[in-house]
């Protein structure tokens, strides 16, 4: 009987589960966290929850979320540098000027909108293998998703890139740990102390080549064919994981582990993945 309404519920509320999809500038995706059903605008959305600490079981909450337990080119997985770095899908980075956007929690951690005025070509950009994808919004998640030779950084940045029609097509993600210095792009955003999920700051604006710059334009990277890391875990995405950390200030990160809560999901089997190819 449960499983029957769960059914029911996702038919018809398909887009707005699943991981920050930056689909909107108000707080209404946040139904996709396990929130109180009291504070939820539909409270029948939130029976429908899934959590990061039961990744292993998503595929059974919904017929949605089959591919989360069947598909086969699950993300994230484990990377290492002993199968090298790629040298295929080499991006190019069109991330001039600053850009707008709200500044708010997506319910496990920092996130940004971009402000969007109906054309995708106008915002932030890459291109690989001649196609030009279009930055939609980033968010972070704590711990990193991706491990490289076993190696985990406190914090993973995914700059989430849509195609022309907004159909989201590429991750960018920036392993962030603390170093020495701050880093300039995080200090371009508002104090997250008391960040959590009900604030939001809107029409902030930051300079996104900055980001770029902490990890030499992603000079040095791993792709694979992948998926999101939350339900409904839609394949079609090529990720894109920087080799080069992207260093935070320790009291930098201290803010943004401050605003987070656990959000990887469990490493995922290598299948078809293509790494590097
Ligand atoms: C929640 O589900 C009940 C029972 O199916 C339905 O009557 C109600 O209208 C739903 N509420 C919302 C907000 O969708
Ligand atoms: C870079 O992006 C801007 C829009 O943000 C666009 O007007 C410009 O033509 C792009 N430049 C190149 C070289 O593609
Ligand atoms: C990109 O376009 C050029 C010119 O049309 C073509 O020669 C090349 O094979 C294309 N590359 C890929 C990866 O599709
Ligand atoms: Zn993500």
């Amino acid at each position: 009987m449960l499983f029957s309404s769960l059914t029911r519920i996702a038919a018809l509320a398909p887009s707005i589960l699943g991981c920050p999809q930056h689909t909107n500038n108000r707080r209404s995706h946040l139904v996709g966290r396990q929130t109180n059903p009291a504070q939820s605008p539909n409270a029948n959305i939130t029976q429908n929850i899934w959590a990061y600490e039961a990744s292993f079981n998503w595929g059974k909450l919904s017929p949605d979320y089959r591919l989360c337990q069947t598909g086969t080119q699950q993300s994230p997985i484990a990377l290492s540098l002993s199968n090298g770095l790629s040298l295929n899908h080499v991006p190019s980075f069109n991330y001039t000027g600053k850009i707008a956007g709200n500044f708010f929690n997506w319910g496990y951690g920092p996130a940004f909108t971009l402000a969007h005025n109906g054309d995708w070509t106008s915002h932030p950009s890459f291109t690989y293998d001649n196609e030009t994808l279009y930055l939609k919004g980033w968010h972070i998640h704590a711990p990193a998703d991706h491990s490289v030779g076993g190696d985990r950084s406190k914090t993973e940045m995914h700059f989430v890139h849509v195609d022309a029609e907004g159909q989201e097509g590429a991750v960018l993600a920036f392993r962030l740990d603390p170093g020495n210095f701050n880093s300039i792009f995080f200090e371009q955003l508002p104090v997250m102390i008391g960040f959590d999920e009900m604030q939001i700051q809107e029409s902030i604006e930051i300079g996104l080549a900055l980001a770029m710059d902490s990890v030499l334009y992603f000079n040095e990277f791993f792709t694979y064919q992948g998926s999101l890391t939350s339900p409904p875990c839609s394949e079609g995405i090529r990720w894109f994981i920087a080799r080069q950390i992207m260093f935070t200030g320790v009291e930098q990160m201290q803010a943004i582990l401050g605003a987070s809560t656990y959000s990887a999901r469990a490493e995922q089997e290598v299948w078809q993945h293509r790494v590097n190819e």
